[in-house]
């Protein structure tokens, strides 16, 4: 077992938090390259530690060797990998990500993508010539809960499907193979240009979609007998937002729901991988969205995983950079077992890792096999190949949509039935307190009432005993 990789990055301050006079009230203190302090809201300091922590100064490629190029190695030797950028909107995701652009030439500011498939190469280039490789390219997002094919927009609600040899699948989405760095860029450009991109008050580009690479590398010793393959996966997600500060509306708004609500299901499945009691396996809600299904693997499977958490030093997002660092030292407690995958004999290797064989191929086969054997061994074989991911079961994966849906659903009303509880009480709250205070003043009121009650009865008293003596004594003198 081992944990995931968790790093912290703080951005520059951005030329409008300058502007804002945000330079003379930066949250954070360096202490060293794992620690740090950060002044809250309240002015109190709090000391987080990570794997590595990145101030503003880093470069892309101190990020790239610490948090991706192990991962990129493994990927290589048939172990899956995820690498994930997460934060508030503007914190520099997408920047650590791509860089300032996928084909930017300065080599300083190039992100993580251009970087990995240089190195993607560079460790595939085979010293021996035994060796056959190949490496295909996917690109997906999440939009509104929907998963989109970024290389083929027809192909806008792809199913995920899981196959007990393969893990979680995209259902028919589209691989490019790519041969050398500069045709994987060119395809990586073309299909971030279909990414939905908008502009808020935090971001002028800020991204309204999850956005996940899919790398497949596959290996071929012609010496053996057998082909290795292994998923490296990079995820730049959407940022949390809060609406009061991006001026989110109409789509906008709803787009920012949505990505907050994804992110809050991102958050549960953390929660319950690491709440969960010591030795015991709880549920984890994978299903409660689109974006946990598709990192199962990633979050206490079988994937080596690093999660690059992108934060603002501006004291002005103290709230969000302290919820995103939470969210990271939450996530450092995460085990996963990470383990070489797919290694198949050569004759298996027809299919691609992620294009589940259709219809047609299922039938032809079982076709086949019908030829040869009777109904009851083909229905039997049909059952095994389903189980083992060989072949598909198309009506499983439309009741995993439905399940995937009805969950998403429950969970937007189960908020929206939240914050109207939140709301309520609230002004509950506030109700009570008003009617708390005209109960004080009344009170206070009457007891003043009773004062003047027993002054007036003490003089009327003391004045008839005064009368009395001054009688009793005018008659004895
Ligand atoms: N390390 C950095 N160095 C220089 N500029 C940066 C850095 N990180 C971010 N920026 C700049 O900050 C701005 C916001 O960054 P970016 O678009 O990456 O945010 P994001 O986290 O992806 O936001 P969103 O969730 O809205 O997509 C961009 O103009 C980007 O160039
Ligand atoms: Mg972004």
């Amino acid at each position: 077992m081992s944990s995931i990789t968790v790093c912290a990055r703080f951005r520059p301050l951005t030329s409008k938090e300058k502007l804002n006079g945000d330079a003379d009230s930066v949250c954070i203190r360096c202490i060293d390259s794992e620690t740090f302090v950060f002044k809250d809201d309240k002015d109190e300091e709090l000391t987080f530690s990570f794997d590595r922590v990145f101030y503003e100064e880093s470069k892309q490629d101190d990020v790239y060797q610490f948090l991706a190029l192990p991962i990129v190695r493994d990927s290589v030797n048939a172990i899956n990998g995820t690498i994930i950028t997460y934060g508030q909107t503007g914190a520099g995701k997408t920047y650590s990500m791509e860089g300032p652009g996928i084909l930017e030439c300065d080599e300083q500011k190039k992100g993580l993508l251009p970087r990995v498939v240089k190195g993607l190469f560079d460790s595939l280039s085979p010293s021996d010539e035994e060796l056959t490789f190949s490496i295909k390219l996917s690109m997906v997002e999440i939009y509104m809960e929907k998963i989109r094919d970024l290389f083929d927009l027809s192909k806008d609600n792809i199913q995920i499907k899981e196959s007990k040899s393969r893990g979680i699948i995209l259902h028919g989405v589209t691989e490019i193979t790519v041969l050398d760095p500069a045709e994987a860029l060119q395809s990586l450009s073309r299909g971030i240009a279909n990414r939905a991109v908008g502009e808020t008050q935090m971001n002028l580009a800020s991204s309204r979609s999850h956005c996940v690479y899919i790398f497949t590398i596959q290996q071929e010793f012609s010496r053996e007998k057998r082909m290795r393959s292994g998923k490296l996966i990079l995820v730049d997600l959407a940022g949390s937002e809060k609406v009061e500060k991006t001026g989110a509306e109409g789509r906008v708004l709803e787009e920012a729901k949505t990505i907050n609500k994804s992110l809050s299901a991102l958050g549960n499945v953390i929660n319950s991988l690491t709440c969960g009691l010591q030795g015991k396996t709880s549920h984890i809600p994978y299903r409660d969205s689109k974006l946990t299904r598709m990192l199962q693997d990633a979050l206490g499977g079988t994937a080596r995983t690093a999660l690059l958490c992108c934060c603002s030093p501006s004291a002005s997002n103290v709230s969000e950079s302290l919820s995103t660092l939470r969210f990271g030292a939450r996530a450092k407690h995460i085990k996963s077992s990470p383990r070489v995958h797919c290694i198949e004999e050569k004759s298996n290797t027809g299919s691609t890792a992620s294009s589940p064989p259709g219809d047609e191929f299922s039938s032809r086969i079982m076709n086949e096999l019908g030829k040869r054997l009777n109904v009851e061994d083909v229905k039997l074989l049909e059952e095994l190949f389903i189980q083992e991911g060989i072949l598909y079961d198309l009506q499983s994966v439309e009741e995993d949509q439905e399940i995937e849906n009805l969950n998403f659903q429950t969970i937007s009303l189960l908020q929206e039935a939240l914050e109207k509880l939140t709301s309520a009480i609230d002004e509950l709250k506030r109700e009570n307190s008003i009617l708390k205070a005209k109960v004080d003043a009344s009170v206070e009121f009457s007891f003043c009432k009773e004062d003047k009650k027993r002054l007036i009865h003490n003089t009327i008293f003391g004045g008839v005993i005064f009368v009395s003596l001054w009688g009793l004594l005018v008659w004895v003198i």
